[in-house]
């Protein structure tokens, strides 16, 4: 069937088939239009979607790559923030963006184990066993009803001479009192993470101007498994608008890595052979890159 096509052309006619597909057996019921209910956890999606996924697929990339980079481009856009990482899980979202606060690159303000970070008592648990995690102390504040969000009244009682971060979820995409938090944080010098996984499009005016919940605080997470609002079936991004914490998320994300060369790029600094790497002797760094070389 695929018999003397180039490889663009055999895509294109697979491509077609899938949307065709999709037409034919997925979006057989009325089709979505703006303002309709979406029943909690349900999908609304196209042949678009369907055709990316095989697209994404046919190339058989398996780590990040161009789908990734403008997903990261658009959905820091969307936010109004400079930076996106994206990442496997909300989880995964909440333990890079609290791991990137214990960089030794923040000095004074790099969390260490001891540490202790106030949170609340009925929110998700991967937003707080990253804290557990690490060895920090987490300090619970409870709940008001019917809003189930975090007391602000109890921040202050909270506070010891060891907290470093405040970090919570908002609850139901209704957000927390962000005024309140971020003035607390502020007065404080504390980290702010917003875990936004349940409340991503949410707006929220502070100091009279609008903007989206994640990016009022100093990092926010989001999760893109699919009860949420929007699914890559698993998903999560971390984002922030400062260019250090962005350095601390790309290598808690990448390995530990302290290098801007994106995945399957190399020296791109220009100046991957001129430093010497503590104490390691220079002639074996330069043998082991050359059998890399030679062996790859
Ligand atoms: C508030 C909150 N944080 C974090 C997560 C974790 O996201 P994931 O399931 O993608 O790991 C969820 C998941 O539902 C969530 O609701």
């Amino acid at each position: 069937m695929l018999e003397k096509k180039t490889e663009q052309e055999a895509k294109n006619a697979i491509l077609e088939m899938v949307k065709e597909y999709c037409d034919t057996y997925h979006n057989t019921k009325k089709k979505f239009s703006e303002g309709d209910r979406i029943p909690y956890a349900s999908r609304v999606y196209d042949s678009d979607e369907m055709c990316n996924l095989v697209d994404s697929a046919l190339e058989f990339w398996l780590t990040s790559d161009r789908y990734t980079e403008k997903f990261e481009k658009s959905f820091a856009n969307y936010l109004g923030v400079r930076y996106c990482s994206l990442v496997n899980s909300g989880s995964s979202a909440n333990l890079c963006a609290f791991m990137a606060l214990t960089s030794p690159l923040l000095g004074k303000r790099q969390v260490k184990p001891g540490d202790e970070m106030i949170t609340v008592a009925a929110g998700f648990p991967t937003t707080v066993t990253p804290a557990i995690q690490y060895g920090v102390v987490p300090v619970f504040i409870d709940v008001t009803i019917p809003q189930y969000n975090m007391d602000v009244t109890k921040l202050e009682t909270a506070l010891t001479d060891k907290t470093k971060v405040v970090m919570a979820a908002h609850t139901l995409g209704n957000p927390f009192d962000l005024t309140e938090v971020k003035a607390f944080c502020e007065k404080y010098n504390l980290w702010m993470i917003e875990d936004n996984c349940d409340a991503l499009g949410t707006k929220y005016v502070i100091n009279g101007e609008e903007k989206f919940s994640g990016t009022i605080g100093d990092i926010g997470t989001s999760s893109f498994y699919p009860p949420h609002h929007m699914t890559m079936g698993e998903g999560g991004a971390v984002y922030t608008d400062d260019s250090l914490l962005n350095k601390c998320i790309r290598s808690m994300r990448d390995w530990g890595r302290d290098c801007v060369c994106a995945s399957g790029q190399d020296n791109f600094c220009g100046h991957r052979f001129e430093k010497q790497y503590g104490e390691l002797p220079w002639d074996m760094i330069i043998n082991m890159y050359t059998h890399t070389l030679v062996t790859t």
